[in-house]
């Protein structure tokens, strides 16, 4: 393939950030929008310069010159709408979680394999260059091998223009029974995908402690877990903070990794926020000196550029892609669902024994007792 002609799938909050890699990608056009809101669809058309509007997807997938779909609709879709894709044999990368089940992650991942087409889940931070700057450290040996990965996320408040302009209609199902968890399912996912991705390690058992917070976080949540090589284990916190102000562009949450090895460690000092007034990635080398690497483009909004170049490449070159397979799609779920199994009967679960989904035990949340959870975080409801 010499060009790749991609049709975009739901034109709602994250689109713009999705799409703004194949508009500005010589290789790619995007050829068509597809949203049952035509309206939205049409503006965002006239915005981008795209040439066609269907509201109904199969109008899209029977349009012989899309090659590839970029499936962005509601996780609860996903499964539905990538099947679609595959059956009309287009190319597919979908938005994370790759679907509300593991089950239905496995069906969708066979189809593909199945049919022949490349489907990959798009994981932004896979394509977050401190982050792949800290993937490659790790593997030159820079920390020696890793013993201890620590990742922490905080949700705070923030008030940037890339949050006030979100759709309402977004949360929606978000904070329902359309989705199986909240916050660990929609967000942490990204997390748990880059634990696994930093190692190239199984995770084969979890223990956790969920609580459950205002709307649909789930915080403080405490996790340990056991990588297959027994000197590597990983922990993960989340908490949420609704009277700090977070620094961000973006959402208000923000990151932090540590990987310690035997002979130094890696910061990753954001990714989301801007909270740190430090370089994005600092090493601690075996004689006791750091680097930082403050070169790197710590934009958050880069990742989402470069996983779209990385999907046109992948089609370009006619090969799989290699960052988030279908199968690790389905590894990072079976993550997700292990927290909240683990949580839920105290007591270590191991991922792959999961094969459809766990919710927690107030899932889903009643709305109206956000007051009273936001007077328990110590203030007035706000
Ligand atoms: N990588 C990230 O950081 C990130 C951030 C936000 C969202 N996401 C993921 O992206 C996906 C979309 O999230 P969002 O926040 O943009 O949601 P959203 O609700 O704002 O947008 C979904 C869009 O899909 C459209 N839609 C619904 N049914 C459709 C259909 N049958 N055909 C075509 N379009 C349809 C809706 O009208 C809406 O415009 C989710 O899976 C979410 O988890 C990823």
């Amino acid at each position: 393939m010499d060009r790749v002609r991609i049709g975009i799938v739901g034109i709602g909050n994250i689109a713009p950030l999705n799409v703004a890699g194949y508009l500005a990608d010589p290789r790619c056009d995007v050829v068509a929008l597809c949203d049952p809101r035509e309206d939205k669809a049409r503006q965002m058309a006239s915005e981008w310069g795209v040439p066609t509007v269907y509201t109904a997807l199969d109008d899209l997938l029977a349009d012989p010159g899309v090659d590839a779909v970029e499936i962005l609709t509601p996780t609860h879709l996903h499964k539905e709408h990538v099947l679609a894709a595959i059956a009309a044999g287009k190319h597919v990368s979908c938005q994370k979680p790759i679907a509300n089940s593991v089950a239905d992650g496995v069906e969708m991942t066979d189809a593909a394999h199945r049919a022949g087409v490349v489907f990959r889940v798009s994981e932004c931070f896979f394509h977050y260059a401190p982050l792949m700057k800290a993937k490659e450290l790790i593997a030159a040996g820079a920390i020696g091998p890793p013993t201890m990965l620590r990742v922490k996320t905080v949700v705070g408040t923030t008030n940037t223009t890339f949050q006030n302009q979100l759709e309402p209609q977004g949360y929606v199902w978000r904070f329902n029974a359309q989705s199986p968890g909240g916050h660990l399912f929609d967000d942490i996912v990204h997390k748990y995908a880059t634990a696994l991705w930093l190692f190239d390690q199984d995770i084969t058992s979890v223990q956790a402690v969920v609580r459950q917070a205002p709307l649909f976080f789930e915080a403080p949540t405490a996790a340990i877990w056991e990588y297959q090589r027994e000197t590597l284990l990983g922990m993960m916190e989340v908490t949420y903070a609704p009277h700090m102000s977070l620094r961000s562009s973006y959402y208000g949450a923000d990151e932090f990794f540590e990987i310690q090895g035997t002979d130094g460690f890696i910061w990753v000092t954001r990714a989301t926020g801007e909270m740190l007034d430090l370089p994005p990635v600092v090493v601690y080398h075996p004689d006791g000196t750091t680097t930082g690497y403050s070169n790197l483009d710590a934009d958050w909004r880069s990742g989402f550029l470069n996983s779209s170049r990385h999907f046109v490449d992948a089609l370009i070159e006619g090969r799989p892609d290699p960052e988030m397979t279908g199968e690790l799609a389905v590894k990072t779920l079976q993550l997700c669902f292990a927290v909240y199994q683990a949580s839920n009967e105290r007591r270590p679960v191991d991922p792959a024994s999961i094969r459809d989904a766990v919710s927690p035990p107030w899932w889903p949340p009643n709305l109206a007792e956000t007051p009273a959870f936001l007077e328990r975080y110590g203030r007035e409801p706000i």
